[in-house]
């Protein structure tokens, strides 16, 4: 047995996604049952981002992307909206050496002409710092929305065609995908979303085509490795047929 596959055989679990996408939910109701403030609930949830991309190290997942701030997100108070950005650049400050150590690459999808220089900067450097690491690749969603990602991708196709350098017949659904913000990552093959809610918010539309949804009830905060690996039993017990017919039936029948 490698040494990579020690942690996972102990664990139980079979099959480890290569993408594992998270929708970060609750931390205001984290928070509220507590009567702490909202912020006190998002810095709980930073520290259980920094769990899970630890567990994913460990267990040997390749891409791990988190949506920590919609285009929707701007609608929040403006305190929020604030406390938000000065959590992702204090998440950069403190934590992109040791991400860099431990051979984590790092990139930001969304839009990032509507940041403030400073967080420009710091998410360029991250990218920078980090872009010939080997290990986990760590996926900021930021200022991330699904259908504005697609129609970025439209726009530099519909330039391609305009400058001559993209054929009309030559756009399929391979194109596409290497003109969104995740050109040259593999879909995910698991998304979690915490807190109860069972919808997409926007988060990676094209992508999830294929994806298997693990919704649990408990909020962001509370995401510890124990959750996050009995995530990954349920999506090891799923049978995924990409539109196929069962491999049960096809045998059978
Ligand atoms: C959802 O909880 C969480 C968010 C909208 C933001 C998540 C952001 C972080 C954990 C920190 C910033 C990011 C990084 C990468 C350091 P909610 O506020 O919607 O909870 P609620 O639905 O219970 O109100």
């Amino acid at each position: 047995m490698k040494a990579a596959d020690a942690p996972t055989a102990e664990a139980g679990l079979s099959a480890i996604p290569r993408h594992v996408a998270i929708i970060m939910d609750g931390n205001g109701r984290w928070a509220a049952a507590r009567g702490l403030p909202r912020l006190e609930g998002h810095r709980r949830g930073v520290e259980a981002l920094r769990r899970t991309v630890r567990a994913s190290i460990d267990l040997g997942v390749e891409y791990l992307t988190f949506y920590s701030f919609s285009s929707e997100n701007w609608r929040r108070p403006a305190q929020e909206v604030a406390d938000l950005m000065g959590l992702l650049k204090l998440f950069i400050r403190r934590d992109l050496a040791t991400l860099h150590d431990a051979d984590v690459r790092i990139r930001v999808i969304g839009a990032r002409d509507d940041l403030s220089p400073d967080i420009r900067v710091l998410l360029d450097e991250a990218e920078t710092k980090t872009r010939a690491n080997g290990g986990l690749t760590l996926i900021i969603a930021f200022n991330y929305g699904g259908r504005a990602e697609i129609v970025r991708a439209m726009r530099r196709i519909a330039l391609g065609v305009a400058e001559g350098t993209i054929s009309p017949t030559a756009i399929d659904e391979n194109l596409v995908s290497r003109h969104l913000d995740t050109a040259g990552v593999p879909d995910p093959d698991l998304l979690i979303r915490t807190s109860g809610e069972q919808r997409i918010s926007n988060f990676l539309l094209w992508q999830i085509a294929y994806t298997e949804f693990v919704f649990l009830d408990l909020h962001w905060p509370d995401f510890d490795r124990a959750a996050f690996e009995a995530a990954i039993r349920t999506y090891g017990a799923r049978e995924r047929r990409f539109g196929a017919v069962s491999a049960v039936e096809s045998k059978t029948g």
